[in-house]
């Protein structure tokens, strides 16, 4: 059975809105996570104490997004570890809770060698947890300096491919502090031209159905005094129509080897209405989100999601009337077709900016080159 609280944060959390946090009380360490799922009604966290407990938020998307589904992988292996779990079963659970980012896979796989490692060579299973909780805390504290970086070259190639700032920039889905150790991916870029006096409007899609967007981004905007506007996603085509979108920046789930970008759906369109419309259209993703395992887009598993997303209004906090626990706005029994994400052709996107810099034009070469230089460095 999952082991987790709710707690209130309320008035206590500092500024930042950390998304995930350990804590060591007597009682035994904890997962602390601010619960996604209630934002933007009200701040409460989420205190896991074993793997299930994880899975579940992490399914329920109370934990999400690329970067920080990673983060909460290694410190879920850490956790298991600490309490004397099972490490390989609570790594195998937490690590198919979801398919399509390559994060979580990758900082449960860092927690668990390192675990693996200090087990074989010491026998001590104290030791070994302790290794797992380190190995995580390095890949948080690395997601914080990657996003630090990735802002700076995401401001640098919009400074160069619209000289004069006053951006409107649009977005999708929700790519800030809540999915990262630092401040995110391509929010992060916005939140740079911001702070530098060069965002002109940030463009929030809504992002159905879930809405990401409308909960979470337009949260983030409103809390960072960003000038932000939110639009129904099917809204986006007349805003570029009337010329209002001076670049999309997304952020990304999986980036397969050719240069083909997961990210929640919409993004594809998006993709090509700014091709249609002469609009760079830019991922920013750390280089644990390229996955040179997966040669193309086809390759990608692309989460399916329950119909009940679809065919009702997600609303924790309203009266729940519908089977899913929303509110019903198709006919009783509507079949949905609900995938969490779509994929963008590489030769839509004009550019990949990672912690080491921007890559463009995007192409499979261009991007193991980038990843062999990261590492030899
Ligand atoms: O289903 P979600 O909310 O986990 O999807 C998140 C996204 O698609 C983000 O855009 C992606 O993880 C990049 S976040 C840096």
């Amino acid at each position: 059975m999952a082991d987790h609280q709710a707690r209130s944060g309320g008035d206590e959390r500092p500024p930042g809105i950390p998304a995930i946090r350990w804590e060591e009380p007597p009682e035994g360490p904890v997962l602390v996570l601010l619960d996604q799922t209630r934002l933007p009604a009200e701040e409460v966290e989420m205190v896991c104490t074993d793997a299930p407990a994880l899975v579940e938020a992490i399914r329920s998307l109370a934990v999400r997004g690329a970067p920080l589904l990673g983060i909460a992988g290694a410190y879920g292996v850490a956790l298991a570890a600490a309490r004397g779990f099972d490490v390989p079963e609570a790594a195998r659970s937490i690590e198919e809770s979801r398919p399509t980012a390559v994060n979580l896979s990758v900082g449960v796989g860092r927690a668990r060698a390192a675990h693996e490692a200090e087990l074989a060579r010491s026998g001590d299973p104290a030791a070994a947890a302790a290794a797992a909780l380190a190995a995580a805390r390095t890949l948080h504290r690395q997601d914080a300096e990657a996003s630090a970086r990735m802002a700076a070259h995401g401001l640098a190639l919009l400074d160069e491919l619209l000289p004069g700032g006053g951006y409107r920039l649009l977005t999708h889905c929700n790519t800030g502090a809540l999915v990262s150790g630092g401040e995110g991916t391509a929010f992060a870029v916005a939140l740079a031209a911001h702070r530098e006096g060069r965002l002109r409007r940030l463009w929030v899609d809504e992002t159905r159905p879930l809405l990401q967007g409308a909960r979470l981004t337009a949260y983030e905007a409103g809390r960072n005094g960003m000038a932000y506007t939110l639009l129904a996603d099917n809204a986006a085509g007349s805003l570029f129509a009337a010329g209002e979108v001076d670049a999309v920046l997304i952020g990304a789930d999986r980036i397969a080897a050719d240069g083909s970008v997961a990210n929640k759906v919409g993004s594809y369109p998006l993709a090509v209405l700014a091709r249609h419309h002469g609009v760079p259209f830019i991922v920013v993703a750390p280089l644990t989100t390229i996955d040179p395992d997966t040669p193309d887009g086809a390759s990608i598993e692309v989460e399916q999601r329950p119909g009940f997303e679809v065919t009702e209004v997600m609303a924790p906090q309203a009266q729940v009337t519908g089977p899913g626990g929303g509110i019903p706005v198709a006919p009783l029994g509507t079949q949905a077709y609900n995938p969490a994400f779509d994929v963008t052709p590489p030769e839509l996107v004009t550019a990949i900016v990672t912690e080491e810099g921007a890559v463009t034009p995007v192409s499979g070469e261009a991007l193991a080159a980038v990843c062999k230089r990261a590492r030899e460095a």
